[in-house]
């Protein structure tokens, strides 16, 4: 979510007219990563890049009520707390705008972000927020990346369109659905992650597999997503090959060549999408090398993972992570706990080990069979997994019959993605009347507003506790312990 600006302050000075070129202190990040600056009193949020501590010429792009947005021109004077991009494509690519910022300040900034997002959204003021707690690796830290194919190259100079290649593989700049921006190499990915990029790449040209044209839906190859699992020193791939028809024969040299050379390739996917959505997932997948998924290890337990569950992207953070799920829901083995949105079972068999009894609940399919043959494998007996649409469709269909197949729980663990919670899941959450909540959010903004609902129902926070799964980009990962007053 990108920052929407805090009321500005009263003033009687005129904001700045659009085209208008200022030169601006860059005093913090808002959350979602733009500069805030401010002129006569008026907030000015700035382009993403922008280093707190820095001076910049801006010129003014929107004007809104009470504030303005302005794009970076250039640097007039360096922030002392700046830092050295490490990667190539920084600054064109916007995956991760904070590289050049130093770390610790990040992690200020992200502190102070999830205070001001429960103060603005959840008008919650006052809470414990404890210190954000940070990463140990800030880069080659994501097990998980997806690449797109492509013949729209994003040129950094257009007036360079002869050199321009006839097919791309990398991600998308921000804002452009129909641009993929070339990447040699992403520093966030595992090194393994990139020499399958390399040669994927590579055996794509040599094959003739035609990328995927988001104008014509014509072309083969859509997504490369690539999986990092497994001990450190004994790494396990997944490949995944997004393709728009199955064709299990045109993908047969550029498999065996993959697998001949990086011989980590443990398993290799293709799912195929045949839909116009530009979504790394298909409608149906098959199974074109090795196992049909990898296998994680986390404080100590397994996790196979398939292709299209979810798996926290940074496996030494989850870790962290998830110690700071079982200091807050602090068990004592007579209870009961749901695990709400619980992918492939992960925080759910954790904590069943310290549980009477554990219920998790996750829409996709891959994810619950996952889940269920996870727990088996960890010798864990007292978890049960549900299959359930946790939105809007699961109240419309099976109004409260979904979580009375089980015992009311003593703790509620809540893991959604970034849209958050249900209005009606919120409610229904309050009416189970658990005793604690332990709410896992990687959008402290929506978190907030779910937040705000659990108060009003008779909740009350007990403390935050931010944690950094994301160094460099502006992204949040926040735990809000609640109890019930
Ligand atoms: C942030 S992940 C958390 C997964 C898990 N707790 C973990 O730590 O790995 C959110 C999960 O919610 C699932 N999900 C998304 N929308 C859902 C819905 N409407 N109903 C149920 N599950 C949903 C996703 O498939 C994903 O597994």
């Amino acid at each position: 979510m990108s920052a929407s600006p805090s009321a500005p302050p009263e003033t009687t000075t005129a904001l700045p007219k659009k085209g208008a070129e200022l030169d601006l202190y860059v005093e913090s990040l808002a959350y979602g990563g733009q500069g805030v600056a401010r002129h006569d009193g008026f907030v000015i949020f700035l382009s993403k890049g922008a280093v707190p501590g820095s001076r910049v010429k801006a010129m003014i792009t929107k004007r809104r009520k009470g504030f303005a947005e302005a794009r970076v021109l250039s640097e007039l004077e360096a922030s002392p707390h700046a830092d050295a991009p490490r990667c190539a494509h920084f600054g064109v690519c916007g995956g991760c705008a904070t590289q050049n910022y130093l770390y610790e300040q990040q992690l200020q900034q992200k502190q102070t972000q999830v205070a001001d997002v429960f103060r603005r959204i959840g008008r919650l003021d006052g809470l414990d927020i404890r210190p954000i707690i940070g990463c140990g690796e800030t880069y080659n830290y994501r097990n998980k990346m997806e690449f797109t194919f492509s013949p729209h190259a994003w040129l950094v100079d257009p007036h360079q369109k002869e050199a321009a290649p006839e097919q791309v593989l990398g991600l998308h700049v921000p804002g452009r659905f129909d641009k993929v921006l070339d990447i040699d190499e992403c520093h966030l990915q595992h090194p393994l992650g990139n020499r399958v990029l390399a040669l994927v790449k590579q055996l794509a040209a040599r094959y003739e597999l035609e990328p995927w044209d988001v104008h014509t839906h014509k072309g083969f190859l859509r997504h490369l997503v690539v999986r990092v699992a497994g001990a450190a020193s004994e790494p396990q791939l997944m490949v995944n090959l997004v393709t728009s028809r199955e064709d299990v024969k045109r993908l047969k040299p550029l498999v065996d060549e993959l697998v001949g050379q990086v011989p980590e390739v443990s398993s290799l996917i293709n799912n195929i999408n045949t839909r116009k959505a530009t979504v790394a997932y298909g409608e149906w997948e098959v199974k074109l090398h090795g196992s049909p998924f990898i296998t994680a290890q986390l404080r100590g337990l397994r996790f196979d993972i398939s292709a299209n569950s979810f798996f926290q992207t940074n496996t030494a953070q989850a870790g962290v992570l998830y110690e700071q799920i079982e200091k807050a829901a602090n068990l004592d083995g007579s209870e009961m706990l749901f695990d709400l949105y619980c992918g492939t079972g992960t925080i759910a068999i954790d904590l069943a080990r310290q549980a009477r009894e554990v219920a998790g609940f996750e829409m996709v399919d891959s994810a619950v069979d996952d889940a269920a043959r996870n727990a088996l494998a960890n010798e864990v007996f007292n978890v049960r997994f549900f299959h359930a649409d946790l939105g809007d469709r699961y109240f419309a269909n099976h109004g409260k019959r979904l979580f009375k197949q089980v015992d009311k729980p003593d703790v509620i663990v809540s893991d959604p993605p970034r849209a958050g919670m249900h209005p009606k899941l919120v409610k229904e959450v309050v009416d189970l009347a658990a005793k604690k909540i332990v709410y896992v959010s990687c959008n402290p903004a929506t978190q907030a507003r779910d937040v705000a609902l659990l108060v009003e129902g008779g909740y009350q926070v007990k403390y935050l506790q931010p944690v950094d799964m994301f160094p460099h980009t502006p992204h949040i990962e926040n735990l809000c312990v609640l109890d019930r007053k």
